[in-house]
């Protein structure tokens, strides 16, 4: 008896001794199947933010989510404190990942930003257009992993290539809540998707709840549904969307799908399709952003929209309303007893072929601005536009979007018809919401 009672007290002890040995909220050696970054909804700005937990010691830096974004850089001259930064000596691999050859003598006090024979790179606001260059360097950050439902133990990577931010008081203008730096996700070496590795693949899942996280899980997955996905090739454009203003001839990290035609209520909207498919100076075309809230169209794709819709409308039970800035289409139900929701003409951009189709959801399409007035959420993007067809925030929301830039291909599927949200992840084990 006594001797079973101790063995009991040392197996207890020994399960003890385990479960404190056991790193769980600490970096662990193992590779995850998947890392996830909480994203959400700046109510002033409706940019999505994030979080990055960087340098040594780690401390959370605030970032804006730019799907296209090529580089992470943060703001490396307000309380950059960090014994893990390093800059990238020119010919080193972060150079050489950065694409540049332009070495860079800095002539004040050494620190982050500012070292000799060091190389720097352009970096760019998308939401001021600022652009200018910073000392290309490395230090640790870490990100959770997770097994698609919940975030688990934390990964670190240590020398993960940014950009630091140069002192400049336009280079963090208009970046919502206070964002240091940029978060891309784009399709170029310096991004976050690429130094990450999990095969390519990240998921975007972006919550309209200016309260709740959306997430980017990158891997795998399994994702926060089991929703089906339908593909449709990633395009490429070979002219950066900072090229024509500010002659940076690099390909593009934007993401492009190839729209072939628009529908409503299933007919197809008569348009100059030569605007959608990218020409040789990396005009037209469609692509997919995080930094526009509202979809933005060329004017005479604006208009063939907006007319077609408003004819689909007031010939299914709506009246037009008063433009509210900044939409100019709004619609309320004429008939009583009609939910306007489902009866909203349903809008696709048709694909690869007539069957292959993005259909946006009335929450996706339209804007609730009053009581029972709703607004088509899409504004007019000019004439000659950079990109014909931007396709932003408001339409991704509570979509489950995944970009494989290995197989080159976007995965998509609305969850607004399920039970699940881009909200659904379970972030009550993670770090609170700063
Ligand atoms: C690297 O830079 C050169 C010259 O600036 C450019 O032609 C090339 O496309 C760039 N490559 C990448 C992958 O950005
Ligand atoms: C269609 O768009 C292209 C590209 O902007 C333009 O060159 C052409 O004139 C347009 N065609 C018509 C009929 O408007
Ligand atoms: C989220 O995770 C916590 C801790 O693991 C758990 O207690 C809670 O029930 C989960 N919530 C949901 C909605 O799954």
């Amino acid at each position: 008896m006594a001797a079973s009672s101790l063995l009991r007290l040392f197996s207890s002890s020994v399960l003890l001794l385990l479960l404190l040995i056991s790193p769980s909220h600490s970096l662990r050696s193992s590779k995850p199947r998947s890392l996830v970054l909480p994203v959400r909804k700046d109510a002033w700005t409706s940019h999505y933010l994030t979080y990055i937990h960087q340098r040594t010691p780690s401390v959370p830096v605030k970032l804006v989510v730019d799907l296209g974004g090529s580089s992470l850089w943060v703001d490396c001259e307000s309380n950059y404190v960090s014994s893990s930064y390093f800059p990238a000596r020119c010919g080193s691999t972060q150079c050489l990942l950065a694409n540049t050859t332009r070495c860079y003598s800095c002539t004040r006090v050494p620190g982050p930003g500012c070292n000799e024979n060091s190389c720097n790179h352009i970096l760019y606001n998308p939401i001021s257009g600022v652009l200018t260059a910073g000392e290309v360097a490395r230090d640790v950050v870490t990100l959770q992993s997770t097994d698609g439902f919940s975030p688990g133990p934390s990964t670190a990577f240590r020398s993960f290539a940014f950009i630091c931010a140069p002192r400049d008081i336009y280079v963090l203008k208009n970046l919502a809540g206070g964002a240091k730096g940029i978060a891309g996700l784009g399709w170029a070496p310096l991004a976050l998707p690429s130094q990450l590795g999990f095969h390519r693949k990240f998921a975007l899942c972006l919550s309209p709840l200016t309260e709740e996280n959306g997430v980017v899980i990158f891997g795998d997955g399994p994702y926060v549904s089991g929703t089906k996905l339908v593909y449709t090739p990633l395009i490429t454009n070979s002219v950066n969307r900072m090229g024509p203003f500010f002659n940076v001839w690099e390909p593009s990290s934007d993401y492009y799908i190839g729209v072939t035609s628009i529908r409503i209520n299933g007919k197809p909207v008569a348009l100059n399709t030569s605007l959608l498919s990218i020409d040789k100076k990396g005009f037209g075309g469609t692509r997919i952003s995080t930094v526009v809230p509202y979809t933005t169209l060329e004017t005479s794709i604006y208009e063939a929209v907006t007319d077609a819709f408003l004819t689909e409308a007031t010939s299914t039970g709506f009246i037009r309303e008063a433009p509210v800035s900044p939409f100019e289409v709004c619609i309320r139900a004429n008939v009583p007893g009609i939910g306007p929701d489902d009866h909203v003409p349903k809008l696709d951009l048709v694909l690869q072929s007539e069957s292959v189709y993005w259909r946006f959801e009335h929450r996706n399409s339209m804007v609730t601005v009053g009581d029972s007035v709703l607004c088509l959420g899409m504004l007019d993007g000019g004439l000659k536009p950079e990109t014909s067809i931007v396709i932003g925030g408001h339409q991704l929301e509570d979509n489950l979007l995944q970009f494989d830039l290995r197989g080159s291909k976007l995965g998509f599927s609305s969850l607004l018809s399920s039970a699940a949200t881009c909200s659904s992840f379970n972030f009550t084990r993670s770090a609170a919401w700063h």
